[in-house]
């Protein structure tokens, strides 16, 4: 079975994934990550995000790998584990930078189908509904209101240690959300056999406990 939450940034799609996943014995994918990963190697290398030509020329010299260990995604950028280095503002930045050119997504198409194909997912990530597993028996459309994205972004980062400004994460969610909803190839948008969830004023469990019910009616 295959279950893929779409939405914005700070929904909670991966914590909330991450639940259901371990919840239902399925494995949780954040194709997010995948992304993450080739806008490190974009920065590591000073290819500037804005430049289609470079950024495609480089495609072919990145090669971005997932493997679970005990339960959690790592995910390797040629070879190097490099999931602790892909959670900073700059590279969620550089990320949705990139993430609109086709080369990009073309790169990281086959990675994420083959898992899926392969294994029982819960993939989270802004197409998955729409292209990525157009298939899938159960699609969740996840949102919540932009202060509560931004707060609870804030407090995520914040816990980690990081120096943050609410109303810099705020601007940084609220242009991140304009460029992934219109960018051409792939755009967030709900699928239109999607169920949708606004999480403002849902607690985690209750969002949780909401898409099992929906995925054990399915299954
Ligand atoms: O959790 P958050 O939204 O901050 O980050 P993420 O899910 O890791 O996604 C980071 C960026 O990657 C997004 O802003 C999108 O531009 C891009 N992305 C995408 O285009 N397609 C996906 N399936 C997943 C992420």
């Amino acid at each position: 079975m295959n279950i893929a939450i779409d939405g914005p940034a700070g929904a909670g799609k991966s914590t909330i994934a991450r639940l259901l996943a371990k919840k239902l014995g399925f494995i949780y994918v954040d194709t997010g990550a995948l992304y993450r990963c080739m806008a490190l190697y974009y920065i590591r290398n000073n290819i500037d995000g804005s430049d289609a030509e470079k950024v495609a020329k480089c495609v072919d010299c990145i090669e971005v790998n997932l493997n679970y260990q005990n339960g959690a995604q790592h995910v390797f950028l040629n070879g190097e584990d490099v999931t602790d280095l892909i959670r900073t503002p700059k590279v969620s930045s550089m990320t949705s930078n990139v993430a609109v050119y086709p080369a990009v997504r073309e790169r990281l198409l086959d990675t994420q189908r083959n898992i899926a194909s392969e294994n029982d997912v819960i993939m989270d990530g802004r197409d998955i509904g729409t292209n990525i597993l157009p298939d899938a028996e159960l699609k969740i459309y996840l949102t919540a209101s932009i202060d509560s994205r931004a707060d609870r972004r804030y407090k995520e980062l914040a816990q980690k240690g990081e120096d943050v400004n609410i109303d810099d994460i705020k601007a940084d969610i609220a242009e991140r959300d304009e460029r992934d909803k219109n960018r051409k190839t792939a755009p967030l948008r709900m699928a239109e056999d999607a169920v949708y969830v606004d999480s403002s004023d849902m607690s985690i469990d209750e969002v949780v406990e909401h898409i099992f019910n929906l995925a054990k009616a399915r299954q």
